[in-house]
């Protein structure tokens, strides 16, 4: 069965690969735009790109329900452990490990990761997750960066890139990401979760079909992509 992306709105995607349930970034309970709860999830793993509330807030309660791993940097992975979740496997950027629904990357994001709290989240991230159809990158929270050409030189299936403006890159600078990845295909998200973040992802999605070669995809919080 080809690999599923469920976006979840902003930046929380439910992903099913190779008979595994993966979350990344959930922010559900509170989120204005989620279409589910954090008690409807399935979830194997759990990936957290970086300590804000809006990529994490229920990765903890979602962790104890389902008994998932949380795959995260490692402050974040302590900061899990010290509330008493066993299951964590600590990454830092650059490196990758072979999961059992493919291989992940941690790449580097330009961005802060402070946790809820107020504890020390190390780095933030953004991963590349290789499945069986194909390479995905998620950027999740970053400015624009060079090194992108790098990240996309894997060849990208897919790429998951924020568009919001304000706390992460906006429109044209995900053009230009889109530019140096070069993907084969793009979905905008972290983007009219508030009204601070509030772009237009179809007259972005014109861009990218005149200025790149990359496929724009623009889907409401609960569709899904197949590979
Ligand atoms: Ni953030
Ligand atoms: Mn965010």
């Amino acid at each position: 069965m080809a690999s599923e992306l469920t976006w979840l709105g902003h930046g929380s995607w439910s992903i099913k690969s190779l008979g595994q349930a993966i979350l990344l970034d959930p922010f559900l309970d509170d989120s204005p735009v989620s279409p589910v709860k954090s008690g409807e999830v399935d979830a194997d793993w759990i990936l957290v790109s970086h300590g804000h509330f809006d990529h994490m807030a229920d990765a903890e309660r979602i962790a104890r329900r389902t008994g998932a791993t949380i795959i995260a940097n490692f402050e974040i992975c302590q900061w899990f452990a010290a509330k008493g979740l066993e299951k964590t496997h600590a990454m830092n950027l650059g490196g990758g490990f072979d999961f059992p629904f493919g291989r992940v990357k941690m790449t580097i994001a330009h961005h802060t990761s402070m946790l809820p709290d107020g504890a020390n989240g190390g780095n933030p991230a953004g991963f590349v997750v290789a499945l069986p159809e194909g390479n995905v990158y998620f950027a999740c929270d970053t400015g624009l960066f060079s090194d992108m050409r790098l990240i996309g030189a894997c060849g990208l299936a897919l790429a998951a890139l924020p568009i919001g403006d304000n706390y992460t890159m906006g429109p044209d600078d995900a053009l230009e990401a889109v530019r140096l990845l070069a993907p084969r295909r793009v979905v905008p998200v972290h983007n009219k979760t508030w009204p601070l973040i509030d772009q237009d992802a179809d007259a972005w999605a014109a861009r990218v079909r005149a200025e790149t070669a990359a496929e724009p995809l623009v889907i409401q919080p609960g569709a899904t992509i197949s590979l």
